[in-house]
């Protein structure tokens, strides 16, 4: 599964959201998760020039999905998320549509 969120604010109806990417175990590593992302690429192409992600710092698997299909770092939030008392830092992603290599 995954999401694709555009806000309705007229000044930022440019840029969509990539949410909830999620494969479950069983078929993991079996490329789902490139054709699910290579799709919402496709799709979010159609109608906004920026798609942004947000990944927890430490969530190499999807670290190397999103920089595979050119998504780029340009932040990291602190503390982002909280789990078991545990903090995690969450890295801020973006992929210039209108520049990407299709
Ligand atoms: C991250 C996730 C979506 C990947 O799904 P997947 O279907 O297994 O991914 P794919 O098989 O399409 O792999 C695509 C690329 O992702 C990276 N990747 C996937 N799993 C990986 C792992 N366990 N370790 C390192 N890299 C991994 C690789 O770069 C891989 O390319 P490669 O096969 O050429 O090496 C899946 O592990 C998942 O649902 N995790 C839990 C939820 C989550 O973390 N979602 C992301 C939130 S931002």
């Amino acid at each position: 599964m995954a999401g694709f969120v555009v806000s309705p604010k007229a000044k930022q109806r440019h840029k969509g959201t990539l949410v909830g990417l999620y494969v479950q175990p069983t078929f993991r590593r079996l490329g789902a998760a490139r054709r699910l992302l290579d799709a919402m690429v496709g799709h979010a192409a159609g109608c906004v020039i920026l798609l942004h992600a947000t990944v927890t710092a430490s969530n190499t698997a999807a670290q190397a999905l999103y920089r595979q299909a050119g998504f780029a770092r340009y932040g990291t939030e602190p503390q982002a998320i909280r789990v078991d008392g545990q903090f995690y830092d969450d890295d801020l992603l973006v992929l210039d549509l209108l520049r990407r290599t299709p």
